[in-house]
């Protein structure tokens, strides 16, 4: 392991690796400039996408390569937890931490530019995508993406904030147009990308939708907003044959197209950039400080994640795949892996106190194929990039998704081994004989039934659905196999992993114990779950997105629809549960603990000159258990201001002992304060009685205050 930066500060400014990159660019001819623009095409490429390297002076030809949960293609390499479920932990230490350690496993394997993290919406809960990124909520999204990128690049990668933007769906998403208006995409699609800019993100990709019907790689949004309104200094790259033309797009503020060859089904045709932007500067269509604009912007991220001091040489090489020699770059991460899986496991319900196991639960049953490992897992010929569903879901599918590592702890595996010889397991991993599930749940004292539900991205189809589900139901029998189970053993739990919300018609069974939702937890699923369900870790998982009692209930649904307007605007997610008052199953920002928590009085300090607002209040950990709390600060806006009835602005992770308290302290900037003005192009404070809302939901609030501005 090699011993890297530990945070951004030690990066160099953006200043500073702008003037180097300066001195280079300027010795570089229209051609070279051009080349560093511009990928190599697939069939030339060793990375995922690969630059064109410049001699004399020199320029390296940049390694590109996925994903946001981890490195794809490669081997050798740590499958962790996916977006979402980073989402899920509202640990904004661990999610850092996660990006240090996936910024470490890219570096020393060479690759300069992470294509990740995902940071689109789940806007419908079907959206295949959703679990890439961090959930429905922009705060949040905000958060993780900053955590996330700084992580990455503490470590010398350029982290690529994707897919800018509005892409929210995979259906059409070479053809539809998503429609939003200029307050929506303020306030909702572009937040998390002004904290990517904030955390200094070295990329951006642009997206294969349009937005408001111009191509987002084309759009100008590029310049007008990502530059001049968030300030973003770094590089934008297309998504794969998202360039279709040559002007509009370096015009606009496009700096590199990628994989490089415009028809992506021919690996060697040529590219919209290279010969032909150096012919459109030729003709007058660009102009060669534009170009020299984009080599610069490309060079300075370059320079400023130090990439100009012994960078590794690159050890991929996607076009031969072979594990043979290939640099095992996995360390200890997976201890961080088991840890986030663990701390982003949802406990949806736990009556009679069934969860956390004891000793005394010594005749387990475990039913549903989704505890358990399937070679196919590991034939990456036969699930390529994940695209099957035979076994337990650790992740979607899609250029997302990572290869096995040389293992992975199905739930079976870290169940077993946690409980100890003396506990007596059943076993079926069967979905349809439901008969071999009844008879093996009424055998044990306590039933465990897994099921999944998986999504991903539209060039693969994996049981009827091009990416996007085409319902919420589980897959593989799951609903029957959980009533089955469920009437025959009068202590069943539900584990369910799954990309995003699902339906549970068998939610009232009253043999339904409790409901455990690890989400996508990676290659030490079963360890992280155990973890939990023998509460060596407090749970403190929570919902990033809102689960609905009826699929009709969400704002939206993925649509074949070629227009698609955001009409629910600024009420994603529990916003519209909120403003239509809907009742969800399960709130945004639902997860149990296994110990309770007091609120003490909220105290708010607001200071209307300086645009200041402070709030504080104790938490009392007044149960058995040690554990942590993830205390949510909502705020509601003067009415005059048009806003959803609340807003998550703040969440903290705190620890707390049993029978301890700790003081929890939140402050507000004035954008949080602030709804995104038109007229002026502005944040503005609207003016009037604001309340604070602090609670353990977004449904379950404890403590609120008022205070004016
Ligand atoms: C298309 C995906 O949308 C993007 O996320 C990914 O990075 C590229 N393909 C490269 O595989």
């Amino acid at each position: 392991m090699i011993g890297l930066i530990e945070t951004t500060s030690e990066l160099r400014s953006w200043e500073e690796a702008q003037r180097l990159a300066t001195a280079l660019v300027n010795q570089m001819s229209l051609e070279q400039k051009v080349n560093i623009t511009t990928g190599l095409g697939v069939g030339h490429a060793r990375c995922v996408g690969s630059t064109s390297p410049v001699t004399n002076p020199d320029f390296p030809s940049l390694c590109l390569q996925n994903g946001p949960l981890g490195m794809a293609p490669a081997f050798n390499v740590t499958l962790g937890v996916a977006g979402i479920n980073a989402a899920a932990s509202f640990d904004r230490k661990a999610i850092l931490d996660r990006g240090i350690y996936m910024g470490q496993e890219f570096y020393e394997k060479g690759v300069h530019v992470q294509l990740g993290p995902a940071m689109n919406f789940m806007r419908s809960p079907e959206g295949g995508r959703g679990w890439e990124s961090f959930g429905e909520d922009p705060y949040l999204s905000g958060v993780a993406s900053y955590e996330t990128i700084t992580g990455i690049q503490s470590q010398g990668v350029i982290a690529t904030a994707k897919h800018f933007i509005a892409n929210d769906q995979e259906k059409n998403r070479n053809e539809e147009s998503s429609n939003i208006d200029d307050r929506t995409m303020h306030e909702i699609y572009l937040w998390p990308f002004a904290r990517a800019v904030d955390a200094g993100v070295g990329s951006v990709m642009c997206s294969y939708n349009k937005v408001n019907g111009t191509s987002a790689c084309e759009n100008d949004m590029m310049n007008r907003v990502l530059r001049d309104q968030l300030g973003f200094q770094g590089f934008i790259q297309t998504d794969w044959w998202a360039a279709m033309e040559t002007i509009q797009s370096p015009n606009n503020g496009l700096d590199m197209v990628m994989p490089g060859n415009r028809d992506p089904k021919d690996n060697f045709s040529p590219s919209y950039f290279g010969q032909d932007l150096v012919n459109a500067v030729k003709n007058g269509k660009v102009s060669e400080s534009t170009v020299t604009d984009m080599a610069h912007r490309i060079v300075s991220a370059w320079y400023k994640m130090g990439q100009d001091k012994n960078f590794p040489n690159s050890s991929i090489n996607v076009l031969d795949m072979t594990p043979l020699g290939s640099i095992n770059v996995e360390a200890d991460h997976k201890t961080k892996v088991r840890e986030l899986g663990a701390a982003s496991v949802v406990i949806l319900s736990n009556q009679d106190d069934i969860l956390p196991l004891s000793e005394s639960n010594n005749n387990i049953s475990i039913i549903g194929s989704d505890a358990f490992s399937d070679p196919l897992l590991f034939n990456v010929l036969k699930c390529a990039n994940f695209g099957c569903d035979p076994a337990t879901l650790v992740q979607g599918w899609g250029s997302g998704a990572v290869m096995f590592p040389s293992y992975i702890v199905p739930p079976v595996d870290g169940i077993q081994a946690r409980a100890g010889k003396n506990v007596k397991f059943q076993t079926t991993h069967d979905n349809w004989n439901l008969d071999e599930a009844k008879k093996v749940a009424q055998a044990s004292d306590i039933a465990i039934v897994f099921a999944n539900s998986d999504s991903g991205e539209e060039y693969i189809t994996v049981d009827g659905n091009a990416g996007d589900r085409n319902n919420l139901t589980l897959w593989n029998n799951g609903d029957n196999l959980i009533q089955t189970v469920a009437d025959a053993n009068k202590n069943t739990i539900v584990v369910i992993h799954s990309v995003g919300p699902i339906l549970m018609p068998w939610i009232n069974h009253p043999n339904i114990k409790a409901v455990v939702w690890p989400g996508l937890p990676g290659q030490e699923s079963g360890n992280s779950l155990a973890d939990v369900l023998y509460g060596d870790v407090n749970p403190s998982g929570r919902l990033p997105y809102t689960i609905a009692k009826n699929q009709e209930d969400y704002a939206a649904a993925a649509t074949s629809d070629l227009e698609i307007d955001y009409s629910e605007k600024l009420n994603i997610g529990y916003r519209w549960f909120d403003a239509k008052n809907i009742e969800p199953l399960f709130p945004f920002g639902h997860g149990l603990s296994y110990t309770k928590f007091d609120y003490g009085s909220l105290k708010v300090k607001s200071n209307s000159k300086k645009n200041q607002v402070n709030a504080q209040l104790d938490i009392q950990n007044t149960g058995e258990a040690d554990g942590a709390e993830i205390v949510q600060l909502y705020l509601s806006f003067p009415e005059s201001a048009g806003e959803p009835p609340k807003v998550l602005r703040g969440f903290e992770k705190v620890f707390v002992k049993s029978g301890h308290k700790e003081t929890v302290c939140f402050e507000l900037t004035k954008t949080e304060l602030s709804i995104w003005d038109v007229a002026s192009q502005s944040w503005v404070i609207p003016h009037g009685q604001f309340q604070i809302h602090v609670g353990a939901s977004s449904r379950d609030l404890r403590q609120t205050s008022s205070f004016t501005l």
